[in-house]
């Protein structure tokens, strides 16, 4: 697993729910975020395959969405937000329930809250 170490400035949430300081002002992807910070609180209280696969799905299917909007409207970032999706599903696919502890846990919570607030915050207004 190469987790790239995260410099989170921001701060996590506890407990671990979105709030409205992440509203990057799409619907869909607000939703989506919400189900990414409800599919890590799982995960932290369930250590199980389920909910990795979960974890893993919901990613995905949010990557995609996100990835397919920034296509449609010629998004200049694409390319390199593009690559640390790839770099965060890469690590999520490698998981197993026996790598699971404080340490990535608290890894995906920093990529995530910083992610949503440093690279999903520059396509807010751009996505149509
Ligand atoms: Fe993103
Ligand atoms: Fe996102």
């Amino acid at each position: 697993m190469s987790m790239t170490p995260v410099n989170n400035t921001y701060g996590v949430p506890e407990p671990f729910i979105w709030n409205d300081s992440f509203a990057v002002f799409y619907e869909n992807l607000d939703n989506e975020h919400k189900q990414l910070f409800q599919a890590v609180f799982a995960l932290a209280n369930e250590n199980s395959e389920g909910s990795i696969k979960n974890l893993l799905d919901v990613t995905v299917n949010h990557f995609n969405d996100e990835e397919g909007m920034m296509v449609k409207n010629n998004y200049a970032s694409y390319k390199d937000h593009k690559k640390m999706h790839d770099n965060f599903v890469a690590v999520l696919k490698s998981l197993k329930t026996s790598d699971v502890n404080e340490k990535i846990l608290n890894w995906a919570k920093d990529w995530l809250v910083e992610h949503i607030k440093t690279t999903d915050f520059k396509y807010k207004g751009l996505l149509g």
